[in-house]
């Protein structure tokens, strides 16, 4: 593959793709976006198969202003149009009731859509140019490390996307929040990019309801963003004990410092850094699934703002057989 052909800030080239019901790579501040049409259901479908994605995990739908949500929503809640007009653009989804003018397979047979204002400015200038809102699951095979580079997403999904606009690494580095309404209250159905303690601090206390193995929330789904070596997470310093006995060669993913001088370890943020450490997070995941080690070790970091989307992330890479729940 000649990747120089496939990446680039081609905006107008990127906007005839997705006319043409093709599938594209975009940037957002979280991870990079596997887009087309969302109002094609041909389009979409071709990202479930290009993802190996089961079609009961629903899309995030990408739009350009808040204006847009009421071409995909029957009604805008207050709640969400308030929360949109304080964080969007930015790293937050909202879940609100769809029109039929939005294909099924998108919200997978679900009532609500999930719609978001990405923070970048070559995806903001191509929604506006394309004038379409565009559906957007993470551009990774399903179930692997979300990729948070251009080159992430060529190494992985290149020759199934026409093209893939570069807009450089993500600033965020974790998934946008999901936020949605049950019974008159706020549930937060995915810890991400835009901390709870931020949306509380608005609107009062907020219920999470994580993991599930039902599919309403299967960004939830307990395996995910996971590695293909295995992966640890817990006290590393008692982890590597274990380890270093068997003499093979062991990846090790820390915080702020570093453990081993023998190990391959990656350090998320010298200076303790959560912003710093969400923005390495899978960029770290992915280097050292591709090194020569033979299993990863990972610490938990500090578990608020930012933090507790990371451990999140890590709780879902963990292997299920040494899975120490925090
Ligand atoms: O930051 C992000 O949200 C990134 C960038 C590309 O925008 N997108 C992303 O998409 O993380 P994806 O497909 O990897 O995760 C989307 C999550 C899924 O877990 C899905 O279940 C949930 O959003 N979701 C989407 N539509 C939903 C709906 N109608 N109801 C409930 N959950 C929904
Ligand atoms: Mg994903």
């Amino acid at each position: 593959m000649d990747s120089t052909l496939l990446i680039g800030n081609n905006i107008q080239y990127a906007a005839q793709c997705l006319q043409d019901g093709n599938l594209i790579g975009i940037p957002t501040e979280t991870v990079y976006g596997l887009a087309a049409n969302a109002l094609k259901a041909e389009a979409a479908v071709r990202i479930f198969t290009v993802k190996n994605r089961p079609t009961f995990d629903p899309l995030i739908v990408h739009i350009a202003d808040i204006a847009q949500m009421t071409e995909l929503a029957t009604s805008v809640p207050q709640w969400a149009s308030d929360l949109m007009r304080i964080f969007a653009p930015g790293p937050l989804t909202v879940l609100i009731p769809k029109k039929s003018i939005v294909p099924d397979i998108i919200t997978s047979g679900l009532s609500r859509v999930a719609v978001r204002i990405p923070n970048h400015p070559l995806t903001l200038e191509l929604l506006r140019t394309v004038q379409l809102p565009l559906a957007a699951p993470s551009a990774n095979p399903f179930g692997y490390i979300s990729p948070t580079t251009a080159q992430h997403v060529a190494e992985q999904l290149g020759e199934k996307v026409s093209y893939i606009l570069d807009g450089g690494a993500c600033s965020v580095g974790v998934e946008s929040t999901i936020i949605g309404e049950e019974s008159g209250k706020l549930v937060v159905y995915r810890l991400g990019g835009l901390p709870i303690e931020t949306l509380q601090s608005l609107v009062g206390k907020i219920e999470i309801r994580p993991s599930t193995s039902s599919p309403a929330a299967p960004g939830m789904l307990h395996s995910h963003y996971a590695p293909r070596k295995p992966f640890y997470v817990g006290n590393i310093s008692q982890l590597l004990l274990s380890y270093t006995k068997d003499n093979m060669p062991i990846g090790v993913l820390s915080f702020e410092k570093s453990y081993s001088s023998t190990a391959y370890n990656l350090v998320l943020s010298p200076q303790a850094d959560i912003s710093e450490a969400a923005q390495n997070l899978f960029a770290y995941m992915r280097q050292l699934d591709q090194s020569p080690v033979e299993a990863i070790l990972a610490e938990w970091l500090p578990n608020e703002g930012l933090g507790a989307a990371i451990n999140d992330r890590l709780r879902r890479a963990a292997s299920p057989a040494l899975h120490h729940q925090r």
